[in-house]
């Protein structure tokens, strides 16, 4: 059994790719619904609101969880990984998925990274890529308001869009050769984006999901069970867009 978390319907697309690989394992996906978003707070609720889904990971006896979410990847990972130390092993996101995103890029080329305000402030991709090859471009982009236009469905909606065009256009402007999807819920609106402007899209969770595979047997039953803090109704909803789901739990941490 893995453990899968996120703060909402984001962590999906990542469960995704993870069913993909290993489609006899069983998950248990917990969204962080009560929380959402994630990407706003402080590195101290973040670490919190994780801990304490990784508390309940461990009460249902999961020791193998995997970050489906850039913002406690690169603010939290560190941490939780030195507190759950011998009891959890922890697969986070940027740090196992951003080498592979600077794949054939040359020197002076750039890469833009869209993420969430706290994932942008920890400079996270940038300290991955800049190991590797420091001689990369890397533009961060604050993409605020993204996450909830995927979890509220109003991807329709002007207000939306103009908000849309308005972070992908930086990206243009700086001539991105290719372009992170550095929140899991961006892989939803990438059609979207691709319309503004068409370069290559790099979505880390497809690379997470193959380091797991290389660590992880595929056995099991190829079972899927779903937990969120709030509104299950709700998320159901959004997920339903992108995701077969039917049920999905209550819990109160
Ligand atoms: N989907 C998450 C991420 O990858 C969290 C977004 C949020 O709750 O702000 O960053």
């Amino acid at each position: 059994m893995i453990g899968v978390l996120d703060s909402g319907v984001g962590g999906l697309s990542v469960l995704a790719e993870l069913k993909k690989a290993l489609p006899n394992q069983n998950f248990t996906f917990f969204g962080d619904t009560k929380n959402i978003p994630y990407g706003t707070k402080s590195k101290e609720e973040i670490f919190l609101y994780t801990k304490n889904i990784l508390e309940f990971f461990l009460e249902k006896n999961i020791k193998n969880v995997v970050f489906a979410c850039n913002t406690t990847s690169a603010v939290a990972y560190l941490e939780l990984k030195e507190y759950f130390l011998n009891k959890i092993n922890i697969f986070p996101l940027i740090q196992t998925s951003a080498p592979y995103a600077i794949v054939d890029l040359k020197d002076n080329d750039t890469i833009a990274v869209l993420a969430t305000k706290a994932t942008t402030k920890s400079k996270k991709y940038e300290e991955v890529i800049k190991k590797i090859n420091e001689k990369i471009n890397v533009v961060s982009i604050d993409c605020t308001g993204f996450v909830e236009i995927v979890e509220n469905r109003t991807y329709k909606e002007k207000k939306s869009l103009d908000l849309i065009e308005d972070r992908i256009n930086i990206a243009k402007k700086h001539n991105a050769k290719r372009i992170i999807l550095g929140c899991t819920h961006y892989p939803y609106l990438v059609d979207i984006f691709r319309k503004i402007y068409n370069v290559d899209y790099f979505d880390p969770g497809i690379y997470l999901a193959r380091t797991v595979k290389e660590q992880i047997d595929n056995v099991g039953q190829g079972k899927l069970e779903f937990f969120v803090s709030k509104n299950p109704g709700e998320f159901i909803l959004s997920a339903k867009t992108f995701f077969n789901i039917e049920n999905a739990a209550l819990v109160n941490l």
